[in-house]
C-alpha cells in the first residue's frame, strides 16, 4: 500500500511528531510506502512531493512547524474551479492516482477536516488527524498543539504578574483561538487571570471595571485580564488594545496590553502533545490498514478512537458556561465578563 500525507492550515507544535508517528508505523509495522506532499493541498495540485524513508524521519519528535510545509489552499473553494478552468478536486484525485496513492492522510484543523470530508464524498480514500492550537475541532476532546500553546500562553501570563504588580497596573493579554475561547480559558485559568473573556460568553466593560475597582478596594493592587482574539461586542471584534483603553477610561488605572501572537504556534511541542501526536499518527495508520476511510482519529478520555468525517465537518467545538473550569473559576471569583 502507498499512502500520501499532507499538512494543511496554520502550523502548530506537534505536526512533525504526528508525521513521524504516521510514517514510522506505516513503514515499520505495516510495510507501507509513504509519499510526503509539500505545502498542503497546493502540493497535491502540482505533484510537489517527496518519498519518505526512515532517514527522513530522524529528529522530528521535538521539532516545531512542519517539515512538509503547509498552506491554506482549499481545493473545493469557488466550486473547485481554478482561474484557468481546471477542476481542482478532480486534478488532485488524478494526481493521487498518477502517484499510485491508495490513501491520503490529512493533518489539519477545521478547514482541512471539511476538505477531507469532501474528498471522501468524491470516493477518495482519506484519513485525517485533528491539529490546532484552537482546540475547536468537533469530535475530539483535544487536538495536538493545544497543550503546547496553553503552556506558552500560561508562561507569558505568569510573567505579566510581576510587572503588573510592580507598577500597580492592569495588564490585558490577548491570546489566539480563532472564534473560540479554549486557549484563553485554559491559559487564563492556569496563569491566574482575574478576568477571562471568551467569545462564547458576553462581556460588559462596566462590569469588568467594577470588578477591577473592587479588587483595588480589597488591596489587590493589580489585575490580569486574559482575552481571546475572537471576542466581540455588537458584532465587532474587540482586540486587547480596545479592552485596555476602555478599562483605563472607566477605572482611571494605568492599563497596558500585550498581544502574544504567533509565538503561541512556534517551537517545540510539550511532552503531552508529542505523545498525543505519536498515538494519533499510529492510529491513523491502523485505520488505513483496516480500510476504514473517511474518518478522523479522535481523543476520547484517554482513548484514541475515530469519528466519521461526515459527522464533524462544518461543526465548531465551543466552550460552554457549564465547562468545569468556568464553573470552578466563577466560584473562586474570577470574572468571565
Ligand atoms: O487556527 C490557528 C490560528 O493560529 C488561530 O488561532 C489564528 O486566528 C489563525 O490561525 C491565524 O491564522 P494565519 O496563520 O492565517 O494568520
Amino acid at each position: 500500500m502507498r499512502i500520501g500525507i499532507l499538512t494543511s492550515g496554520g502550523d502548530c507544535p506537534g505536526i512533525n511528531a504526528t508525521i513521524r508517528g504516521v510514517c514510522k508505523t506505516a513503514i515499520h509495522h505495516y510495510g507501507m510506502e509513504v509519499i510526503g506532499i509539500h505545502g498542503g493541498f497546493q502540493g497535491l495540485l502540482t505533484k510537489d512531493v517527496e518519498y519518505i524513508t526512515d532517514k527522513s524521519l530522524s529528529g522530528l519528535l521535538n521539532l516545531g512547524g512542519t517539515f512538509l510545509g503547509t498552506s491554506r489552499e482549499k481545493p473545493f473553494k469557488k466550486g473547485g474551479m481554478a482561474p484557468d478552468g481546471v477542476h481542482k478536486p478532480t486534478l488532485a484525485a488524478q494526481n493521487m492516482a498518477d502517484l499510485g496513492m491508495d490513501c491520503l492522510v490529512c493533518i489539519g484543523g477545521n478547514g482541512t477536516q471539511k476538505t477531507a470530508a469532501k474528498f471522501s464524498d468524491m470516493g477518495v480514500n482519506v484519513v485525517s488527524i485533528p491539529k490546532t492550537i484552537d482546540n475547536d475541532i468537533w469530535g475530539t476532546d483535544f487536538s495536538f498543539g493545544f497543550d503546547s500553546a496553553v503552556t506558552i500562553a500560561t508562561d507569558a501570563i505568569d510573567r505579566l504578574h510581576s510587572t503588573a504588580s510592580s507598577h500597580k497596573r492592569v495588564m490585558v493579554i490577548e491570546v489566539m483561538g480563532h472564534k473560540v475561547g479554549w486557549l484563553a480559558l485554559y491559559s487564563g485559568m492556569a496563569g491566574g487571570g482575574d478576568i477571562i473573556l471568551l467569545p462564547e460568553i458576553p462581556f460588559d466593560i462596566q462590569n469588568i471595571s467594577e470588578v477591577i475597582q473592587n479588587r483595588v478596594r480589597r488591596g489587590k493592587t493589580y489585575s490580569i485580564v486574559v482575552v481571546a482574539e475572537g471576542i466581540q461586542t455588537d458584532g465587532i471584534k474587540r482586540p486587547a488594545e480596545y479592552i485596555a483603553q476602555e478599562i483605563e477610561r472607566a477605572t482611571g488605572i494605568e492599563t497596558r496590553e500585550t498581544v502574544l501572537g504567533y509565538i503561541q504556534r512556534g517551537g517545540s511541542p510539550t511532552p503531552f502533545d508529542r505523545n498525543l501526536s505519536t498515538r494519533m499518527g499510529g492510529h491513523a495508520t491502523e485505520l488505513i490498514a483496516d480500510g476504514q476511510f473517511g474518518r478522523m482519529v479522535a481523543l476520547k478520555g484517554d482513548d484514541i478512537s475515530s469519528v466519521a468525517l461526515s459527522e464533524i465537518a462544518g461543526k465548531l467545538k465551543v466552550v460552554t458556561e457549564s465547562h468545569d473550569l468556568v464553573v470552578q473559576g466563577r466560584r473562586m471569583g474570577i470574572c468571565f465578563g
